[in-house]
């Protein structure tokens, strides 16, 4: 039996409100959303609150986990089955500058989570956590079990939280985890899609100044953008450009709800979410050419500060233990969506 409760901080993001949407299409459950709708945004709970119809199944408390009493009280006046945690700071390069924001943001707040779910006597969590805990690992494809040496206070802050979430679970055997490690995670709502040309996402990832490949692929084919960069050519990959396991969020989203049955009788455990295989930066670009059917314009720059030549998962872990099945393995249709998406934000 699924949770029925279930309280989901940063669900009006990109990844939690994609999870939120499968929970009301696939499950019973009643969703409580805390967002301080600094990344996340409004437009997502209307659509949200759209998919979830009459049902009243969806509560969205406008909060900020800093605020610790705002959120205890939230515990004291409902009962949860489960908490999944997405709400956190997840830009790289900012995480250099301003590392006490990460620590802050990602690590206390998971502290502060953690303790009330122990003490709220809510026995199940659900960790978003980052193939950034990796670093620049020596072995690729990147196992579970990898050695784990974040390069950067991202990282880091996602890496202390895991061992938090650990800990705690060490000292309390009522309660359990399922921490995943996300790769690089991109595309739209499918919506039903099963044909390209069928593709109308109602959410998707609206994150200002985005660094992501596709995302910035995507606005550069619609003239958002006049040309973009390939940061770098030089790796030692078969093109030259970097390699990336990239996931569709909607199979992103699915593993948590896998995840969710998993805790009903398994064991905490920790797994990477990626489909196994990568593309280069060059096959991205080339085929979101493709379904845009625009050739925009593709410059080479220097390297990025901290780029991995390659990350790319090893998914047998998730795939055997909770039977996860991706659907939407195709870079073709990730990038579809993402074009989707953004012209509907045009
Ligand atoms: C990183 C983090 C990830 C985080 C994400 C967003 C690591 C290991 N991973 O992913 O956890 O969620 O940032 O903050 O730190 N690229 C270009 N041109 C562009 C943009 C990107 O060539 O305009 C290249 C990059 O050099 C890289 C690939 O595309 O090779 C993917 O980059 P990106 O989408 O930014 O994700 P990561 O850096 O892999």
């Amino acid at each position: 039996m699924r949770p029925e409760s279930i309280l989901v901080t940063g669900g009006a993001g990109y990844i939690g409100s994609h999870v939120v949407k499968q929970l009301l299409e696939k499950s019973d459950a009643n969703i409580t959303i805390i967002d301080n709708l600094s990344t996340g945004t409004r437009g997502r709970i209307d659509a949200l609150e759209a998919i979830a119809g009459r049902s009243g199944r969806i509560d969205f408390i406008e909060a900020d986990l800093a605020d610790f009493s705002m959120i205890e009280g939230v515990f004291k006046a409902k009962k949860f089955d489960a908490l999944i945690h997405f709400a956190a700071s997840i830009v790289v390069p900012e995480s250099v500058e301003k590392p006490l924001k990460y620590y802050m943001n990602n690590t206390v707040n998971t502290t502060n989570l953690v303790s009330l779910l122990n003490e709220y006597g809510v026995n199940r969590m659900i960790f978003s956590s980052t193939a950034a805990v990796y670093g620049e690992p020596d072995e690729v494809p990147v196992k579970e079990g990898t050695q784990t040496a974040p390069i950067n206070p991202y990282g880091m802050s996602k890496l202390m939280s895991e061992s938090v979430i650990k800990d705690a679970a060490a000292a309390n055997t009522e309660f359990k985890f399922a921490i995943l490690r996300y790769f690089n995670v991109a595309g739209a709502d499918m919506n039903g899609a099963e044909a390209l040309n069928e593709i109308a996402p109602r959410i998707g990832q609206s994150f200002p100044n985005a660094t992501h490949l596709i995302k910035i692929a995507a606005e550069t084919a619609l003239g958002k953008r006049d040309k973009m960069y390939i940061f770098g050519e030089d790796f030692n990959t078969h093109d030259g450009t970097g390699m990336r396991d990239y996931i569709h969020v909607d199979d992103l989203a699915d593993a948590h709800l896998e995840a969710l049955d998993y805790l009903q009788n398994r064991d905490s455990d920790i797994f990477n979410v990626g489909y196994g295989h990568g593309y280069s930066v060059k096959e991205v670009i080339e085929v979101m050419k493709d379904v845009s059917g625009v050739d925009f314009r593709v410059e080479i720059g220097p390297r990025r500060a901290g780029d991995p030549a390659v990350l790319v998962s090893d998914n047998s872990k998730i795939c055997e233990k909770m039977g996860w099945k991706p659907k939407f393995d195709d870079l073709a249709k990730i990038c579809k969506s993402a074009l989707e998406w953004e012209k509907k934000i045009s």
